[in-house]
């Protein structure tokens, strides 16, 4: 008979939960829900040694374990750190994570362009969401920024340096969905940025994967850039049958057009099954697709608004008092 694993209790923001050892504290906070869960920008559960770049995911620590309470004297990434067995995290309601994350968005936000208005990622953009929960009304530095010319990545991808966070989400997808190495980063600190090595163009059934997982614009969709804003179409669950991949994707429709497809991701913005180059840039006509019905958008998102129903963490907000108590502080 195997025995039974002993779960580790940890408390984030007043809400407790009874996780596995081995466990982050994001994915417990994910667990409980709410907007007590960190947001992240590198993090990706689907991506194997994803996270601990950004530094979005910062919690403070106030009691460290039943065994050892004492706080942990910094803020940590919590996609990085483990759970511990009586472990009290703060996130809404801790100043300092609050201050901390407020940093970070303000380092992300060093080099990247307010372009939103013409950038295609706006509306399901996590940076953009970060910008407008912390980021500053003004900026404090004046030096010059990096600036890049934007790439063409083969024939359906499209790099604009300018708005990457060096998150590295879409060098792990390449390598853990494609197989073989197809791009990287290049050079080191301020200098590093994305690139194919001899300019090679990114050619394999799931490249197009990247674009999905990047946090921000920096990656695009070629066929469906520009076609329209995204709060102006209706994604749609579209399946079809595939031989590269499931067939399950969500379709955005402009009118009868299908203006883009993607895979279908979750309320934390990541992708439920990676889907082939095929579905996302060929099948572009609405005969091509089984729709089955709305997609509900789950992500407290500029484009959730108007769609069919309240994103869920809203609604499980009301379920923790503490959220409660802080989201009512917040309006006033
Ligand atoms: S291009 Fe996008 S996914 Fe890749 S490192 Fe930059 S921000 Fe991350
Ligand atoms: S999500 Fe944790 S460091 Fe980026």
């Amino acid at each position: 008979m195997s025995e039974e694993v002993k779960k580790f209790k940890i408390t984030i923001d007043g809400q407790t939960a009874e996780v596995l050892p081995g466990t982050s504290i994001l994915e417990a906070a994910r667990q409980i829900g709410g907007k007590s869960v960190p947001p992240a920008m590198c993090y990706y559960s689907k991506l194997e040694a994803s996270g601990g770049r950004c530094r979005t995911c910062l919690v403070e620590v106030s009691k460290g374990s039943e065994a050892d309470p004492r706080p942990m004297p910094k803020l940590v990434a919590s996609c990085r750190t483990n759970v511990m067995d009586g472990m009290e995290v703060k996130n809404l309601s801790s100043d300092k994570a609050q201050e901390g994350r407020k940093a970070v968005t303000e380092f992300l936000l060093v080099n990247h362009p307010l372009d939103c208005p013409v950038c295609d990622q706006a509306g399901e953009c996590h940076l953009q969401d970060l910008g407008y929960e912390h980021g500053n009304l003004d900026t404090r530095t004046e030096f010059k920024r990096n600036t890049y010319d934007a790439d063409d990545l083969g024939p359906h991808i499209k790099l604009n340096m300018n708005r990457c966070i060096l998150c590295a989400r879409c060098v792990l997808a390449a390598n853990q969905l494609t197989g073989e190495r197809e791009h990287g980063i290049l050079f080191r600190g301020d200098h590093a940025e994305i690139s194919t090595y001899l300019n090679k163009a990114l050619d394999n059934d799931f490249i197009g994967n990247v674009i999905d997982v990047c946090p921000v614009g920096a990656l695009t969709d070629r066929t469906a850039r520009f076609a329209s804003r995204v709060w102006f179409t209706k994604p749609m669950n579209a399946s079809c049958k595939c031989d590269k991949c499931s067939g399950k994707t969500t379709v955005y429709l402009k009118g009868d057009e299908v203006v883009r497809v993607t895979a279908r991701k979750d309320q934390w913005g990541e992708v439920e099954e990676f889907i082939c180059d095929t579905c996302r840039f060929e099948r572009k006509n609405l005969s091509d697709w089984n729709i089955e019905g709305p997609r509900h958008i789950d992500r407290h998102s500029v484009i959730s608004l108007n769609h069919y129903e309240k994103p869920k963490d809203e609604l499980r907000v009301l379920d923790n008092p503490m959220a409660k108590e802080i989201s009512e502080k917040d309006e006033k």
